[in-house]
């Protein structure tokens, strides 16, 4: 336990700032993407399409997979503030859609862009959205009042899903699309939905640190799954398997650096709810 208590938003503040911050998916310019995309070749457009094709595949998940926590809210606020999560992330989905529609692909249906995605994910990306987070939240759509269905369902997926790989997915993307000046709007969009992602997070940082701090099995919930997910967490920051030996240097960083990143916001954030890395 540190000296000075680190103050975390709860729900209610959460659902404040999310009144304040309202955007469109559909007035961010995406005329220079067009032009860009189309004249993009080689490792960079391969490796941007990979990145794209994931957040793709991981918004349709994020967003279908959530509901069950809305049934399991603890307090008035709590429901409140969920019901707004549920709305950005359908609100992050149809950006990607839209982006597909109107730059990398042709108008389809967002399933269809889902399916095409699909083939560039990697075998570590399935398991953590198709098999964990799938399992976290049918059990916790069948046991709603389960306090351990609910602590695994949140560490899955904003502490794991939204705190360690997309906050890492966005950090080194973004860095290098704005470094070389590339589409400007898929920027705009993904940064915004950033700013929606650092209020789910503080929401999932701060049920877990609560829930902790009330019941002594909690920590034990949290420490297990991380011990399920943390090996397929890993295999999904490695580089993309296309049959080539490259590396992340595409994008201008190194596997260590992206690593580097990610376990130091993990250790940062477990630190916070209690339950510290090394105890694992
Ligand atoms: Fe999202
Ligand atoms: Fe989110």
């Amino acid at each position: 336990m540190t000296d000075h208590e680190i103050q975390l938003n709860d729900p209610q503040t959460l659902y404040r700032r999310w009144e304040d911050s309202q955007w469109s998916p559909f007035a961010i310019d995406l005329d220079h993407d067009r032009e860009q995309w189309a004249q993009m070749s080689g490792e960079d457009r391969d490796l941007i399409f990979f990145v794209l094709s994931s957040l793709m595949v991981a918004e349709e998940r994020i967003t279908t997979k959530f509901s069950g926590l809305l049934s399991a809210y603890g307090s008035e606020e709590e429901a409140t503030f969920l019901a707004t999560q549920q709305v950005d992330e359908a609100r992050h989905m149809q950006f990607y859609a839209r982006f597909q529609d109107e730059v990398v692909a042709e108008p389809d249906l967002i399933a269809a862009h889902v399916q095409r995605a699909r083939a560039n994910v990697s075998a570590a990306f399935r398991q953590i959205f198709d098999v964990e987070l799938v399992a976290a939240h049918e059990r916790l759509v069948s046991e709603p009042s389960s306090l351990a269905a609910k602590i695994r369902f949140v560490t899955i997926y904003h502490l794991i899903l939204e705190g360690t790989l997309g906050l890492t997915t966005f950090k080194f993307t973004t860095d290098h699309l704005s470094a070389e000046g590339l589409l400007p709007g898929f920027v705009e969009g993904y940064s915004k939905i950033h700013h929606d992602e650092t209020r789910h997070i503080g929401y999932g940082v701060w049920f877990l640190r609560e829930t902790v701090r009330a019941r002594a099995d909690a920590g034990e919930v949290v420490r297990q799954t991380l011990r399920d997910l943390l090996p397929s967490v890993a295999a999904s920051l490695a580089p993309p398997d296309t049959g080539s030996d490259r590396d992340f240097a595409a994008i201008g960083a190194t596997s260590e650096a992206i690593r580097d990143f990610a376990l130091s916001g993990l250790t940062r954030r477990l630190d916070i709810i209690g339950v510290p890395l090394s105890t694992l």
